[in-house]
């Protein structure tokens, strides 16, 4: 008999849930994106999330428990994302889950998020332990060394702003709407002129260096004086598509720079060639940024895994699954357990 999880996110502004099975069936999946909310404000604002969590949380779950054909006395489970996020949403979700456990004396499982998006190529493609894990999100950029579902070694993070809010930051500072990632992306795909990309000088930081880490600060400065250059009003869009491309150029340039040397820390690390390459979180939907690393892994014999991009950015089924692996090893958490707003990949979970 097969376990079956309940999985809720709300830690970003995504309300979401998904009831997956031990044999890897989605049997219900469903985002409530807030995406229309946020954009007026040009990016997310945690009170009104936090509301709007509370507002769908149960519709998202009873959608669900429909699709699924399922009663809640049904499920083995219940899990939710407990950290990292902002605190008021991840209250929201977990408090969901805690409730439904307590009521139906099941066991409750704390996941935590980025654990959940490493972990989701293991849904997607029953991908073999150890692997390196490239996580792009809108909060962290990180390389892990990835040697089971709870050991994660951190080979490279970046020493500034997360990919993901490079791409929202400069979107935002061009005039485009939230989440920028996508549209910077849309818009790159209208620039067919090489030599008006290179025009714009983009820094690459840390080129050629002895380390895995990233820094995306200095991008974001040189987006903002190459947008000040504009004439006031809205740029042209040959110009803004051309930029929007340079900086695809730019940031696609730095990670696979970054991965030859993040090859080197895993095998020092894992003590063997790496055989396979994962990259998770919210900008692995970006094709072009997907299309290079399949180059890279060309080159360097491995096995590029990316998840379709709807379990790529924030989803139920990513916590569901993290929960399923925690779970075969027997790892449930308490009803105490605290939500955690900055809980980073590595560290011994607290708990109550
Ligand atoms: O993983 P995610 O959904 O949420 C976090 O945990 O942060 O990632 C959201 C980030 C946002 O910064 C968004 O702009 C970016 O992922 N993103 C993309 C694309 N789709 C989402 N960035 C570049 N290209 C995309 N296609
Ligand atoms: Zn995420």
């Amino acid at each position: 008999m097969s376990t079956v999880i309940l999985g809720i996110e709300t830690s970003c502004d995504e309300t979401a849930a998904a009831i997956i099975d031990s044999d890897r069936n989605i049997l219900a999946h469903h985002v409530y994106s807030q995406m229309k909310t946020h954009r007026a404000h040009g990016g997310v604002v945690p009170e009104i999330a936090a509301r709007k969590h509370v507002e769908k949380i149960m519709p998202v779950i009873e959608t669900c428990l429909d699709e699924a054909g399922l009663k809640p006395s049904q499920l083995t489970a219940f899990a939710a994302t407990c950290g990292p996020g902002l605190i008021g949403g991840v209250m929201v979700g977990m408090m969901a889950a805690k409730g439904m456990a307590a009521a139906l004396d099941k066991p409750f499982i704390a996941v935590n998020h980025l654990e959940a998006h490493v972990l989701t190529p293991r849904l997607t493609s029953n991908l073999e332990f150890p692997y390196l894990a490239l996580l792009v999100s809108g909060g962290h950029t990180q390389f892990l060394a990835v040697e089971s579902a709870t050991t994660m070694h951190l080979l490279g993070t970046t020493r500034d702003d997360a990919l993901g809010e490079a791409f929202d930051k400069s979107a935002k500072m061009m005039g485009l709407p939230y989440p920028g990632g996508p549209e910077i992306e849309k818009l790159a795909l209208k620039s067919n002129d090489r030599e008006k990309e290179k025009a714009y000088k983009l820094p690459r930081p840390f080129l050629g260096a002895k380390h895995a880490d990233f820094s995306f600060s200095g991008l974001k400065t040189a987006m903002r004086q190459n947008i000040e250059a504009f004439p006031e009003g809205p740029i042209p869009e040959t110009e803004a598509a051309a930029l929007a491309s340079a900086f695809q150029h730019c940031v696609v340039e730095t990670i696979i720079d970054r991965c030859q040397y993040a090859l080197e820390l895993y095998k020092s690390h894992i003590g063997e060639n790496c055989a396979r390459l994962a990259v998770v979180g919210g900008v692995a939907a970006n094709q072009y940024l997907a299309q290079q690393l399949a180059d890279f892994s060309n080159t360097h014999n491995l096995t590029l895994d990316i998840a379709p991009p709807a379990l790529c950015t924030d989803n139920g089924a990513m916590i569901a699954w993290a929960a399923h692996e925690r779970y075969a090893l027997g790892r449930v958490d308490t009803l105490d357990f605290k939500a955690l707003p900055r809980w980073p990949l590595g560290k011994a979970r607290k708990n109550g």
